[in-house]
């Protein structure tokens, strides 16, 4: 039996959903147990491209069975039309998909709420993806919360006239308009009829498969540094992003995880508000035109920025990662000379990521080694030998640093441009 998280070590995008597609041929239960449809996992593979926010990457492989932990928060359209998309492109989702009834649902009132929020902070705002997740996940853990059980009984109806009373009259003191109760219910039960088949209890799912020794594949969303407790709050997310959190997201105990793939980009990008050390900020530089991305559920531009050695040693740290997946090494193709930020140093004096908050890492200093690049195109490349030497060396300081071994290196979006590593 393994159980695998797979945790992305900067600030998000760091390629899980790759990493989790071509990890899950090994699997038999692919599962999210965080986060919501906040995350936008790309997936290049035989059935097309996909940029999933909610079920698992691992779906596409045909023997998984793909779990949406409680841990979750989801906006049903989202869902459904995701499962529309996989079913149309012939992954087959129907019979192998479960979620959990105590997964929260976000309402209507969470989006206008999450953008009220950022524009009453101005200059100050988080630089949210706008999907309710930070209202629905406070709502949650202050017993407002709508769950998908609720569904089953009257609940939903009583807890949703209360929650409209409440919202509307926040709602409307900040300039929006007030929600109409029959609708939102009329739209939410029509919702939850489509869902239904969905809907079970994952408990005697995931006890089955401990006990049987079942492979499991955890896919954590966001990256560490988003992390409510150990990210660059207040610039984070709204839920726990460490491996841990797939033990209440999931109801998988603690001991029973063995393995921890720390998912590492070759480079650091950021999407939102908040500290990044590593940051380019010009825009002519050959790096930041080689770096510039996409964000997969927004489509904000990301922010751009050297690899930075000190969030990947402190996410090896904290997650207890066994290995790293590195990725996008072909993207570094063709820089003369690449930076690599090693240590902080703050005032003059060396600091870690933990001893400085949000504002203090605002100020850091990146101590920078230089090393060289490389011009040879590496995404044809399927072993670490064939890896021009400079390349070679790259991976090599990662690991170094890190203190653990890269297992995988992507070099290129799709499955099958990964190099398995052999230590
Ligand atoms: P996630 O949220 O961690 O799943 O990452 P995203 O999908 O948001 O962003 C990662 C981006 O990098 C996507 O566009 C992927 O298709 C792409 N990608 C992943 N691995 C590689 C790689 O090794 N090389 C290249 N060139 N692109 C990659
Ligand atoms: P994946 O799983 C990158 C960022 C937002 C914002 C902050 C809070 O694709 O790696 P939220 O909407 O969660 O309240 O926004 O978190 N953020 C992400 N950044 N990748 C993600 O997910 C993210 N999910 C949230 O940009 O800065
Ligand atoms: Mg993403």
């Amino acid at each position: 039996m393994t159980v695998t998280a797979v945790i992305g070590t900067q600030w998000g995008d760091e390629g899980k959903g790759k990493a989790v597609d071509f990890l899950a041929e090994q699997a038999d239960y692919v599962a999210r147990f965080n986060g919501g449809n906040n995350a936008g996992h790309t997936v290049i593979n035989e059935f097309g491209t996909f940029k999933i926010h909610l079920v698992p990457s691992g779906i596409f492989a045909r023997n998984t069975t793909a779990l949406i932990g409680g841990g979750v928060v989801i906006d049903p359209a989202v869902l459904i039309e995701e499962i529309e998309t996989l079913n149309q492109a012939g992954v087959g989702v129907d019979g192998r998909l479960w979620v959990s009834p105590r997964s929260h649902v976000i309402m209507p009132y969470h989006k206008i709420l999450d953008g009220l929020y950022e524009e009453a902070k101005g200059a100050g705002a988080t630089g949210t993806t706008r999907r309710g997740i930070g209202p629905v996940f406070a709502d949650k853990v202050s017993y407002n919360g709508i769950r998908w059980s609720d569904f089953a009984s009257d609940a939903f109806e009583k807890r949703l006239k209360v929650q409209l009373e409440l919202k509307n009259k926040i709602i409307t003191a900040l300039g929006g308009e007030a929600l109409n109760y029959e609708g939102v219910r009329e739209t939410y039960r029509g919702y939850y009829e489509k869902l239904k088949p969905y809907i079970k209890e994952l408990f005697p799912i995931v006890q089955a498969g401990l006990k049987a020794n079942k492979n499991f594949l955890l896919e954590q969303a966001m990256g560490t540094f988003l992390d409510t407790d150990w990210g660059t709050y207040p610039f984070v997310t709204a839920s726990t992003t460490i491996p841990s959190a797939a033990s209440a997201g999931l109801g998988i105990p603690p001991r029973y995880i063995t393995d921890v793939v720390g998912v590492t980009k070759a480079y650091t990008t950021r999407v939102g508000a908040g500290p990044m050390p590593t940051e380019i900020h010009d825009t002519n530089s050959k790096a930041y035109g080689k770096f510039g991305e996409v964000a997969a559920t927004t489509g904000r531009i990301r922010r751009v920025g050297w690899l930075d050695l000190e969030l990947v040693r402190t996410a090896v740290e904290l997650s207890g990662v066994t290995e790293l997946c590195l990725t996008k090494l072909d993207v570094l193709r063709g820089l003369e000379e690449i930076q690599v930020c090693v240590n902080y140093k703050l005032d003059g004096k060396a600091v870690r990521y933990t001893e400085v908050d949000a504002y203090g890492l605002e100020r850091v200093e990146c101590v920078y080694q230089t090393v060289s690049g490389w011009s040879e195109d590496i995404s044809g490349a399927r072993s670490f030998e064939e890896l021009p030497a400079q390349a070679q060396n790259y991976v090599k300081m990662i690991e170094l640093a890190a203190g653990v071994p890269v297992r995988w290196i992507g070099v290129g979006p799709q499955r099958e441009a990964t190099i398995r590593k052999h230590n």
